[in-house]
C-alpha cells in the first residue's frame, strides 16, 4: 500500500522548482516571500504564544520575512478584543526586543483575535466567518497556517473539529479572496510531544488524517531548526574528507548531549506524565542522531531526507530488556546548586508530587544495525538540573592502530575527536595531536576550530522563526514524518513501559545533587567510554 507521502512527487517537483528560483535570486538569510496567508495561532492567550511565536512572527516581519500581505489571528479560550490581545503582546514582544517600537505598530495592525471554545463546533463556524472576512479585508487567499500552541491533550478535539468546520480544506479556487491557480492552501503545525506512546501517536494522527492530508501536516521539533544542527547534513555531504571516515572503520564511538542547568520551571503537570524518555529522547535526541548517523540522500529534497531518516530509525536495535543495567541510566535531581544559587529538588518543586518517580536525566547506550554503524556505541545523555547547559554531537575516532611512538608516549595516543556544537558554542572543533616546539618528541592534543557565526554579522534566524517560515513555504524537510514518529515510539514504548512498571521502581531512578553530572551509576553504562560532557 502506497504510504501518504508517496503521492507527493508532484510537491516536491514544486518545491525543488521553487528552491532553485530562491536560490537564484534569495538571500542566504530569506527565500523568497511566502504566498500571501493568515497564520492562525490556537492556544493564542498561552506561554508559548506570548515566548516563542509572537516573538518570532515580529522578527521575521522586521527582516522582511513574511508575506507581503499576512495577518495572524489569535483564537483561545480568553475573551479578548484585537486590541486586548495586541496589548497582552506588546510588553512581551518590545522587552524582547529593546523597545524598539516602530515595526511593532505595523505588526500589530496585522494581530487580529477571536475566542474559541475548544470543544464547540458552533465557535469553529464562528472563527471560519472571521477567517473569511480577514481574507477578504486583507486579501490572504485563503491561505492558511493553523499552529496547534495548546496543551496536547487537546490536539484530536481541535483538529477534528477545524476539520469539521469545514477549515482543513484545500484546492479551492473559488477561496474566499478569488482564489489562486490552484487553490488555497492550508496547513497544520503541531508541537511536541506528538502522542504519549505509539498507541497515542497512532491515534493522534488518525484523528488529524480524518481532514488533513500528511504533506499538510508539519510535526515540529525546535532542534532541527537550530542552524548548527542542519549544518551536520552540510558538513557530512558538501565535503568530500568526511565521509570516508564516517563509519565503524574510524570511529569508535559517538556522543550526544543536550544538558541543562534549567529545572522542570512550570511545567510539571507535562512533566510528570512525560519524564524526559518521552520529552527529550523520543524526539530532539533521536533527530540529532538521525543527523549524525543516516545514509547520504540522494538530493537534499525533504522526502529523500526523511526517507534516510526512517531508515536509520529502522535500524536502531532493540534494548535488551533482561540487561537493561548495562544501558540504560535514569535519574532525579535532589536538591543542590546551580551556578553557586542553591535550588531545590524534583519533589519540591511546585506541582510535583512528593513522591514522584518521574525521571529527568537519562544516559542511554545505543547501537544502529547497519552496515555503517554495527557495533559502534552511541551514548545518549540528557537532563534537567546539570552542571551546564552543552548541547552538542562528538565523534570520537579510533586511536592510531600502531604508535611509532610507543618508547617516549607509551602505546595510547589520545585518539581524534570531531565536535559538532549547538549550544553555547556554535562551532565545529577537530582535536589532533601535534609536536610541541622544542628539541624533546613531545606531543599535545590541539584544536582545529570553526566558529559557526565568524565574519558574518548579519541577522539571524532564531530556531521558531525558520520552522514558521518553513512551514508558510511549504518546506517539510525539517519536521517530523508520521513513520519516524511511529518507528522512535515503537523503539522507545517497552523501554519506558518496563521502566515505569518495574518493581521497585524507586530503584530505576537514581537520585543525583542538582549542579552535577547526574547520578554515580553513568559509570557503569560509560564503561570505558569518556564522560560525554567532557
Ligand atoms: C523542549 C523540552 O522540547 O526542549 C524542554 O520540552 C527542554 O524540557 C527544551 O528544556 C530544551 O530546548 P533547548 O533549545 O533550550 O535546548
Amino acid at each position: 500500500m502506497p504510504e501518504p507521502w508517496d503521492d507527493d512527487a508532484p510537491q516536491t517537483q514544486a518545491r525543488a522548482e521553487a528552491l532553485e528560483e530562491d536560490w537564484a535570486g534569495g538571500s542566504c538569510l530569506l527565500p523568497g516571500r511566502p504566498d500571501p496567508c493568515l497564520v492562525v495561532i490556537l492556544g493564542a492567550s498561552g506561554d508559548l504564544t506570548q515566548r516563542k511565536l509572537i516573538p518570532a512572527l515580529y522578527n521575521l516581519h522586521r527582516h522582511g520575512g513574511l508575506p507581503e500581505t499576512f495577518g495572524i489571528l489569535g483564537a483561545a479560550r480568553t475573551e479578548w478584543s484585537d486590541q486586548e490581545f495586541r496589548a497582552h503582546l506588546r510588553q512581551a514582544v518590545l522587552e524582547a526586543d529593546g523597545g524598539d517600537s516602530g515595526p511593532w505598530e505595523t505588526f500589530a495592525q496585522r494581530l487580529f483575535y477571536q475566542p474559541l471554545v475548544y470543544d464547540d463546533l458552533h465557535s469553529y463556524h464562528e472563527l471560519a466567518k472571521r477567517l473569511d472576512k480577514l481574507d477578504r479585508k486583507l486579501g490572504c487567499r485563503g491561505n492558511r497556517v493553523f499552529n496547534l500552541a495548546i496543551p496536547p491533550t487537546l490536539y484530536t478535539q481541535v483538529a477534528l473539529n477545524l476539520g469539521r468546520a469545514g477549515l482543513a480544506a484545500e484546492g479551492q479556487t473559488g477561496s474566499p479572496a478569488g482564489g489562486q491557480p490552484g487553490g488555497n492552501w492550508v496547513r497544520l503545525v503541531v508541537e511536541k510531544p506528538f502522542g504519549h506512546d505509539l498507541a497515542s501517536a497512532r491515534q493522534l494522527n488518525a484523528a488529524i488524517g480524518r481532514f488533513f492530508h500528511e504533506r499538510q501536516v508539519f510535526r515540529i521539533d525546535h532542534y532541527l531548526a537550530k542552524q548548527t544542527v542542519q549544518n551536520v547534513l552540510m558538513l557530512r555531504f558538501a565535503n568530500a574528507i568526511f565521509e570516508p571516515v564516517w563509519n565503524r572503520n574510524y570511529i569508535d564511538h559517538v556522543s550526544i548531549v543536550s544538558t541543562e542547568t534549567l529545572g522542570v520551571e512550570h511545567r510539571a503537570g507535562y512533566y510528570e506524565r512525560a519524564g524526559v524518555i518521552r520529552d527529550m529522547f523520543q524526539n530532539h535526541m533521536l533527530q540529532l542522531l538521525s543527523m549524525v548517523a543516516m545514509e547520504p540522500p540522494s538530493l537534499f529534497f525533504a522526502e529523500r531526507v526523511r526517507d534516510e531518516k526512517t531508515k536509520t530509525f529502522r535500524s536502531l536495535r532493540p534494548f535488551p530488556l533482561d540487561r537493561m543495567d548495562d544501558y540504560l541510566v535514569l535519574g532525579q535531581y535532589q536538591e543542590g546548586q546551580i551556578q553557586g544559587r542553591p535550588v531545590v529538588g524534583y519533589r519540591q518543586e511546585p506541582g510535583v508530587a512528593p513522591d514522584s518517580l518521574a525521571p529527568t536525566f537519562a544516559l542511554m547506550k545505543v547501537y544502529i544495525d547497519n552496515w555503517r554503524w554495527q557495533g559502534v556505541p552511541f551514548v545518549l545523555v540528557s537532563g534537567k538540573r546539570l552542571a551546564r547547559k552543552l548541547t552538542r554531537m562528538v565523534i570520537h575516532f579510533k586511536e592510531v592502530p600502531h604508535s611509532l611512538f610507543r618508547q617516549v608516549l607509551g602505546p595510547h595516543i589520545s585518539a581524534n575527536r570531531l565536535i559538532l556544537g549547538v549550544h553555547p558554542e556554535e562551532a565545529i572543533s577537530l582535536t589532533f595531536q601535534s609536536k610541541n616546539p622544542g628539541a624533546r618528541l613531545c606531543l599535545r592534543s590541539v584544536n582545529m576550530f570553526f566558529d559557526f557565526n565568524r565574519d558574518y554579522a548579519g541577522p539571524r534566524l532564531e530556531a521558531y522563526e525558520k520552522a514558521l517560515l518553513d512551514c508558510m513555504v511549504g518546506e517539510q524537510m525539517l519536521f517530523w514524518r508520521q513513520d519516524g514518529i511511529e518507528l522512535t515510539w515503537a523503539w522507545l514504548d517497552e523501554l519506558i513501559q518496563q521502566c515505569e512498571t518495574c518493581q521497585p521502581r524507586q530503584e530505576r531512578i537514581r537520585p543525583y545533587p542538582a549542579g552535577t553530572w547526574g547520578p554515580e551509576e553513568v559509570w557503569r553504562v560509560l564503561d570505558r567510554l569518556p564522560a560525554p560532557w567532557s
